[in-house]
């Protein structure tokens, strides 16, 4: 088993932001994420971060003291730091600093389980990196030029070559991720033509996303194995997963769980997950989850279309979840115009949740009887799969179908519309 590290969090407070105690507080549920025991706080005004040191230099002193009585291991800063910034707040303080950006970095690498969102997190972690090589003690020594290669002269510095090699390793990472997403692009379109609409849900991480699609999965009666994963814990979903929905009296759609949003979600992983997140892009509908029972609600709705927003995807109809009302004084399973209240862990408003998703994608269904020849036996389950199917009876001639059904299977299969 791994020793914990022990941690000093440290925050600089820029204009007196009203959510900066939520921001460290977040910090600490990601240095815990990623491992690490809190074991000390400290927390400044100011109207700029110092350039050379991050926190005011009045405070380092502080912050020596502070890690001498926790004997704190390392040091976390709530910010995105410079290469320069975390190579001299080591040399004042003697201690690893690790800044919030790196701290995701790690959570992210540590979940990623398929191909694709390893290779995405590498890409990011190494174009964090890259501006960065610069403060590690060993890069600054000078390389002797004999490394059999041409044209790179004797004077070359190792950091010089630290980062052609960087650079060369994203290239290749970022080559192999584009056949994924090329493959991913196919599924996709075949998805498209499919004429299955496609619900997301997108939120802040720990809403409880996971366990919204599992109590649909399970009502949906679903196997076990399409069951995705949910847990206490940051960022337990990374790989998008898309699962079909077919509930009863309701036409089926399909449901995407995706990796969860975070304040200051590091830019390099807003862009390295959109692939990902092109998921979502094309949805019919998103399902905006919120932990209702947290005191910041508010700023947890920001944070999530700010980030939709950065991402160019907040054309899409929204309906807001507010879950874990079991946790909060709410009224529960409640409808209040685009809004549900409802405990997913509980499953209880997951039928009203269904029931408003199904008004907002399938609008106004086409109610319409078909006769199918008996030999056309795989349109009958095709409908049975993809329609609402109302009434089903045995005429001399087919299977007579009552059906509720999409504008395109209407079209398609008008010939046996009676
Ligand atoms: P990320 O993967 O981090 O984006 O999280 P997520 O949004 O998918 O959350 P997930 O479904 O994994 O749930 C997070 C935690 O909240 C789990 O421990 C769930 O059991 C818990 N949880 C989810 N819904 C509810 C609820 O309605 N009530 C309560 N009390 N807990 C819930």
């Amino acid at each position: 088993m791994r020793e914990k590290q022990t941690a000093v969090i440290v925050g600089v407070n820029i204009n007196h932001q009203a959510d900066f105690p939520y921001s460290m507080k977040e910090l600490e549920n990601l240095a815990a994420a990623c491992h690490m025991e809190v074991v000390g706080e400290m927390t400044q005004n100011l109207n700029r971060i110092n350039k050379s040191h991050y926190m005011g230099t009045g405070k380092i002193e502080e912050a020596k003291r502070l890690l001498e009585e926790t004997d704190a291991d390392v040091v976390v800063c709530n910010d995105e730091l410079s290469a320069s910034q975390i190579r001299n707040l080591e040399e004042e303080l003697d201690r690893k600093v690790i800044d919030r950006t790196m701290l995701i970095l790690n959570i992210f690498a540590e979940r990623a389980k398929t191909r694709e969102s390893q290779l995405q997190v590498e890409v990011a972690r190494l174009k964090y990196m890259l501006p960065r090589i610069i403060g590690s003690r060993e890069s600054l020594g000078r390389q002797g030029g004999g490394v059999g290669l041409k044209n790179r002269g004797a004077g070359e510095t190792k950091l010089e070559l630290d980062r052609r090699k960087v650079e060369a390793k994203i290239a290749e990472l970022n080559k192999e991720l584009e056949l994924l997403v090329l493959q991913r692009g196919t599924r996709r379109s075949k998805r498209k033509k499919s004429g299955v609409p496609l619900v997301s849900l997108v939120g802040y991480t720990n809403a409880g996303k996971s366990t919204i699609m599992n109590a649909m999965l399970r009502k949906s009666h679903q196997s076990q194995t399409k069951q995705v994963f949910e847990k206490d814990m940051l960022f337990a979903t990374l790989d998008t997963s898309v699962r079909k929905i077919k509930l009863a009296n309701h036409q089926p759609f399909l449901l995407s769980d995706t990796v969860g949003f975070v304040d200051k979600l590091p830019h390099h992983l807003v862009k390295a997950f959109r692939s990902t997140l092109e998921e979502v892009a094309t949805a019919d509908l998103l399902i905006h989850v919120v932990d209702f029972s947290s005191p910041h609600v508010e700023n947890l709705i920001n944070v999530t279309n700010n980030t939709l927003k950065e991402m160019g995807i907040d054309q899409i109809p929204t309906i807001l979840a507010y879950n874990k009302a079991d946790l909060a004084e709410a009224e529960f399973p409640a409808v209040k115009s685009r809004s549900v209240y409802l405990s997913a862990k509980q499953g209880v408003g997951i039928d009203e949740l269904v029931d408003v998703i199904s008004v907002e994608i399938f609008k106004s269904p086409i109610r319409c009887e078909m006769l199918i020849p008996f030999d056309d036996g795989r349109l009958v389950s095709y409908l049975n799969e993809n329609a609402n199917v109302l009434m089903t009876s045995y005429e001399g001639s087919g299977t007579k179908l009552t059906i509720e059904c999409n504008q395109d299977d209407f079209e398609k299969y008008q010939q046996y519309v009676i």
